[in-house]
């Protein structure tokens, strides 16, 4: 067990969920979510089929609920055939053709509006695009878009010709792009001329120009969507103005049915190693899981305006911009640039004048617009507003009292949403018409996800406030599915302990007297940082990769608003600078990292020593670099250091 098991916060505050709200909840007051539970916890399978009866749209029924026998390769519903974009779009037509389906703002500040039939037309026409191109079901399609509603057409006609997509963040750089494209074998990539973002243009064509200078053979055609009109290069054989390809091009593009366990997407993310993992999703199952939790946890509603800021680069992109909104039926909020451009109000004014009823984000933007003082949203006219909620990392108390308070007017609920990249959607939340919620608390299992929180011999730890493993204990319909091309890696990483009986989160959790859960962190060598997930051994692979740098250790410290902030000690070829210092180095060392992987990933603090502390079988002790990273005394016994002298240099002190 790893010693960030220790809990150390108490917070005793409970806000039961307002009268009103319960009243028009999908699921409003205990007694509704307890019959929920009750139908879960006494035919599991049971469950899950009425749900996915009940909330998609199928070509062919399926007889088969959970099938176990190649597990950990657990499959749903497979013998059905489904369609995703027709169950994102083609079902509302008859109903909600009209309605808007997505409310884009760009940074700049234009607008537009895009209705469920336009969108379909989009899609279909986008999709015969794809096929133009010679895509067919199975391939895959890298997506390497800025925010905009294009990014979502692009995912959704993969979804309808059944191609895999595979979504690169935009912040991401060559090296991860490349890599990414190379691990999915892609053949055509989707991108922009640029994005806009943080009052710059994020220049996408001319980082993918590069990696597909240095490698990614796999890409035949590359699609190139025109929005900053910055000047890109052209390369007339290969790269096509999406403009120009979507002329002349029929509306009409039937469905592909493809089966429920059909790879919908891929979706890269870090883990303990050096190499992102294409995490694996299903069709049919993942759907049910954004279908599910839009009802259950954002108790949407036919006139609700559905703001989550996550980038479509991330699983939250995915779940609860590109597929869940629209699979409801929703009006989605878009928006494309920094919640700071032009201004601190920028997010409240967007929920000002779009009137958006639920906003979802990250802790991270939380605290950084908390800074900016109580003055800002109170500017603003929040009284649209009326449920709000967090995702992808711990929230303190304090931020979401702030949040609670100041955006909420102690109105609206706040879920606080546990999940992961590869749970597909919400595990652990409140569902706000039923369930109280305490600041920093992800409150409780949702119906029919069996979360636990396990010792290291894997018994469920029933006494309160002692952490553990954070386990799920039964397949669910949107978990992954595996890691692409990676089979090994699949079932080492998720159910390699505990005799593979449970599906291994790689967070610490503790429980209260009152069974809600607390998340304490990752207990693998995951950072979050500004609520993206790294991999400190991918930003150590980047920092070796320079000539210069022998060795690198990467930890996380804990920042104010970014929750973890990046520290590498490293250790260069020939001699150390004098004291440590080498400012033009550092300088150089993080650009370094920011063309490789990324802005999101390069370092705040770098310090070079002679060594890093290693045990004597050549073990990096990360602990202790926490504690020197987090200006913390140092605790852990060093007796086993090889070199002991070098203490000092890691801590800055000669
Ligand atoms: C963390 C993001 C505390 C956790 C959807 C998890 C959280 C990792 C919460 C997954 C939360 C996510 N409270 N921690 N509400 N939500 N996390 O794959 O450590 O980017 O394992 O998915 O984020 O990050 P990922």
């Amino acid at each position: 067990m790893t010693d960030n098991i220790d809990s150390i916060l108490h917070e005793d505050r409970v806000f039961p969920p307002p009268a009103g709200f319960v009243k028009t909840a999908h699921i409003g007051g205990q007694a509704a979510l307890q019959a929920l539970r009750k139908q879960a916890d006494t035919d599991y399978e049971g469950f899950w089929a009425a749900q996915a009866r009940a909330h998609l749209t199928w070509h062919k029924p399926f007889t088969q609920v959970l099938d176990s026998r190649k597990a950990p390769h657990y499959q749903w519903f497979s013998d059905g055939l489904i369609n995703i974009s027709h169950n994102c779009l083609d079902r509302h037509l008859a109903t909600r053709g009209d309605k808007t389906a997505i409310i884009f703002e760009g940074e700049p500040g234009d607008t537009r509006r895009i209705t469920y039939a336009e969108l379909h037309r989009e899609v279909c026409r986008f999709a015969n695009v794809l096929k133009k191109m010679g895509i067919a079901k199975g391939d895959r399609v890298v997506i390497y878009m800025p925010m905009v509603p294009e990014a979502v057409v692009a995912m959704q006609a993969c979804a309808r010709i059944g191609a895999i997509h595979s979504v690169v963040f935009g912040g991401f750089s060559v090296e991860s792009l490349k890599d990414r494209i190379e691990d999915a074998g892609a053949r055509l990539l989707i991108t922009a001329d640029g994005g806009h973002r943080g009052g710059k243009i994020v220049e996408l064509k001319a980082t993918a120009d590069k990696a597909l200078a240095v490698g990614c053979k796999s890409i035949e055609n590359v699609i190139v969507l025109e929005r900053s009109k910055n000047t890109i290069a052209f390369n007339t054989q290969r790269d096509h103005w999406w403009h120009d390809a979507i002329k002349g091009v029929s509306e009409h593009c039937a469905p592909v049915w493809v089966e429920s366990e059909h790879p919908l997407f891929l979706l890269y993310t870090s883990g303990s190693t050096g190499k992102p993992k294409g995490i694996q999703h299903s069709s049919a199952g993942y759907l049910l899981g954004a279908v599910t939790t839009m009802q259950w946890v954002f108790d949407i509603h036919d006139q609700d305006i559905f703001w989550c800021t996550a980038d479509v680069g991330w699983i939250t992109g995915h779940t609860y911009v590109a597929y869940g909104p629209l699979a409801t039926g929703a009006t989605v909020m878009m928006y494309e640039g920094a919640p700071v451009i032009p201004h601190g109000g920028r997010f409240w004014e967007i929920c000002q004048k779009h009137a958006v009823t639920i906003f979802y984000t990250a802790p991270t933007a939380i605290r950084a617009l908390m800074k900016l003082g109580d003055e800002i949203p109170n500017k603003f006219d929040l009284s649209k507003l009326r449920l709000l909620g967090t995702v992808g990392e711990p929230i303190n108390p304090e931020a979401w009292m702030w949040y609670h308070r100041v955006i909420g007017k102690e109105r609206c609920p706040i879920v606080d949403t546990w999940w992961q990249t590869e749970t597909g959607a919400h595990m652990i939340a409140p569902i706000p018409g039923a369930v109280a919620t305490k600041p920093g608390s992800c409150t409780l299992p949702l119906p029919g996800i069996a979360m636990d929180v396990v010792d290291n011999s894997g018994n469920s730890i029933t006494e309160p406030e002692q952490g553990g493993f954070l386990v799920t204990r039964k397949p669910w319909p949107h978990m992954l599915r595996t890691v692409w091309g990676d089979e090994e890696r699949y079932r080492k990483t998720y159910w390699g302990e505990f005799g593979g009986k449970y599906y291994i989160a790689g967070d610490s959790a503790r429980r209260d007297k009152d069974g809600y859960f607390w998340i304490m962190g990752r207990i693998d060598d995951v950072i979050k940082v500004s609520g993206h997930r790294l991999g400190t051994m991918e930003i150590e692979s980047a920092l070796v990769a320079h000539p210069r740098v022998a060795e690198a250790a990467v930890v996380g410290r804990p920042d104010d608003i970014k929750g973890e902030a990046i520290f590498a000690f490293v250790v260069l070829r020939g001699v150390r600078p004098k004291g440590g210092v080498d400012a033009a180095l550092t300088k150089e060392l993080r650009q370094w990292v920011t063309e490789q992987i990324g802005p999101i990933a390069r370092p705040d603090d770098i310090r070079y020593s002679d060594n890093l502390p290693k045990t004597r079988s050549g073990k990096i002790m990360r602990r202790l670099l926490r504690s020197i990273a987090s200006g913390q005394p140092i605790t852990q016994d060093t007796s086993t250091l090889e070199n002991e002298a070098i203490l000092d240099q890691l801590q800055g002190k000669v």
